[in-house]
């Protein structure tokens, strides 16, 4: 008797429990649907490709080809579709420029869906931040790449290039093709570690390479949130293997940026030390960062200090390592267009050993061929906002307030309506006079508006440095047997790595 009065119990107890969980599962699903009610309705004037009833575009975008996919997309639905990852978070997808001046010539914030995904690893930094502390950071950190501190870069550019080109004349004399991308790579993390954070001359170590590899681990996983919608959910994702792979390359790169705040705090310690960049005319980043006081003399938190050199660390190496890499891939492809460049950078050196600042204006062709793989390949495809007003767009088409919006870089820079021949890589496209008739939106390598770039000219520089050395040591051409993939991991990369042959065109001499 007893036995079955504890069974009834139990059973109307599991009622219950399935009870309360239904309630506070449609609880929860409730203002899901409503917002995707609300995208559904934005967005009704936009037509776009169909959607699967579970992952919207997702699958999609997931495979091998995405980039050609979208750009059949593009080419299908002029302006601007929309963009399902999942059944509730849908971006209208643009890649137009007057589409993208209207959005982002204003300052609206950051899609939260894509850029809170960010915060375990780079915290709120100045990529992810809003508002008047974004304001403040931006102020702060901009002195940082004022003329005067970049200008001595040229030559931190000039040896962390030549220690990998040496380190390619020994790969090039096997006659073999191989993989470019991870030595650009380290050499990048080198080159920004000794300009704003203030590394010696010795070459990266091992936790600077574990960091190195946690960075691609952290985009490919990245990505692979952004689009997967089952692990848009955080208590779901850090369930996950991938989720806790995430958190694991998560704790590598804070143990890097954080051994680099405090051997640079230990440095400050020293009195010579201080006195050193006490007398130093401009500070650099990592400087700056710890030397800030705000006007009641509080310090950067030790969160906000972290977070700024997480994202510096990591924006200012990635995107030059796939800036680079894919210059080096299309100067491979055009052997004409190398040629040229090639013929220009000998003609500004003359006899000299190494490049001074004026020379980085002198390169004229370089840099419209720099342009030129920026165009077919930016190193950011793809940025997200959330619209913070109503926009109206110029065919009078309109979306309210809380819209996501992505802007498809890759697709924006492949537009035919402004890019005659798009596939085409033709330098003279930035040539002064075809860039005055053409759209100042156009071409956003490095965004545009009050959230554009802050590391631009660092950029610049570097890839003009770096690319004008490479040229003068190697002749690159393609490997046929072994084409890159594309594949947009926040950067973009390719799944099978950049192969290229080399040759030295180098009888001894380091230049
Ligand atoms: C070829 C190289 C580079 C490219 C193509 C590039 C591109 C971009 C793009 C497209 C954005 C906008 C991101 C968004 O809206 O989500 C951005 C922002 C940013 N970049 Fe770069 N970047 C490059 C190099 C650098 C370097 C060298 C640094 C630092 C040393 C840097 C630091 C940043 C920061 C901190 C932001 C956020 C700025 C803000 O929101 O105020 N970038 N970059």
């Amino acid at each position: 008797m007893a036995l079955g009065f504890l069974s009834l119990n139990l059973s109307h107890l599991g009622w219950w429990a399935s009870g309360l969980i239904l309630v506070l599962g449609f609880i929860k699903f409730l203002p899901l649907l409503l917002r995707r009610q609300k995208l559904v309705k934005a967005m009704d004037s936009f037509p776009g490709p169909p959607t699967h009833w579970l992952y919207g575009h997702a699958h999609e975008v997931q495979q091998m080809k995405s980039l050609d996919k979208v750009m059949s997309w593009a080419n299908q639905f002029p302006c601007a579709h929309p963009l399902w990852f999942g059944q509730f978070v849908g971006f209208l997808n643009i890649y137009d420029p007057d589409y993208a001046k209207a959005v982002y010539s204003r300052g609206d914030p950051k899609a939260p869906d894509v850029y809170d995904f960010f915060l375990p690893w780079i915290g709120k930094g100045l990529l992810v931040l809003e508002g008047p502390k974004w304001y403040q950071h931006r102020k702060l950190l901009t002195p940082g790449f004022h003329y005067d501190v970049l200008k001595p870069y040229v030559g931190v550019f000039t040896s962390s290039a030549h220690a990998m080109l040496d380190k390619w004349e020994e790969k090039a004399r096997k006659n073999k093709s191989f993989d470019i991308f991870s030595d650009v790579g380290h050499m990048a993390l080198d080159t920004l570690m000794k300009c704003t954070f203030g590394k010696g001359d010795s070459g990266l170590g091992h936790r600077d390479r574990s960091y190195y590899l946690a960075i691609s681990d952290l985009t490919m996983l990245m990505q692979q949130r952004i689009e997967q919608f089952l692990y848009h959910n955080d208590f779901i994702y850090r369930l996950s293997r991938h989720g806790r792979q995430f958190l694991k390359a998560c704790q590598v790169a804070h143990e890097h940026t954080d051994q680099v705040i405090k051997e640079r705090k230990a440095a400050l310690q020293n009195e010579k030390e201080r006195e050193k960049i006490q007398n130093r005319r401009h500070l650099d980043f990592l400087d700056i960062l710890l030397g800030v006081q705000d006007e009641n003399g509080t310090k950067l938190s030790d969160a906000d200090l972290r977070a700024e050199v997480d994202t510096f660390m990591f924006e200012g190496h990635d995107t030059t390592t796939s800036g680079i890499s894919w210059f080096l891939y299309c100067m491979a492809q055009n052997p004409e267009h190398q040629h040229r460049c090639r013929e220009e950078v000998r003609e500004i050196l003359g006899d000299r050993d190494s490049f001074q600042w004026d020379d980085l204006g002198k390169m004229t062709y370089l840099t419209m061929c720099i342009k030129e793989s920026f165009r077919l390949f930016p190193p950011v495809p793809q940025v997200y906002r959330q619209l913070s007003k109503p926009v109206n767009f110029v065919d009078g088409r309109s979306l309210p307030a809380g819209s996501l919006i992505s802007l498809h870089i890759y697709a924006l820079h492949r537009n035919s309506a402004v890019w005659p021949d798009p596939e085409v890589f033709d330098p003279l496209r930035f040539s002064p006079e075809n860039v005055a008739g053409r759209h100042p939106f156009a071409f956003m390598p490095f965004s545009a508006g009050p959230r554009n770039c802050i590391g631009q000219q660092f950029a610049m520089n570097e890839m003009k440095v770096v690319t004008a050395l490479c040229l003068l040591r190697f002749e690159f051409s393609v490997d046929h047997s072994r084409l890159p993939i594309k594949i947009p991991q926040l950067v973009l990369r390719s799944m099978n790595g950049i192969h290229l042959h080399l040759k030295s065109l180098n009888s001894g001499s380091q230049l």
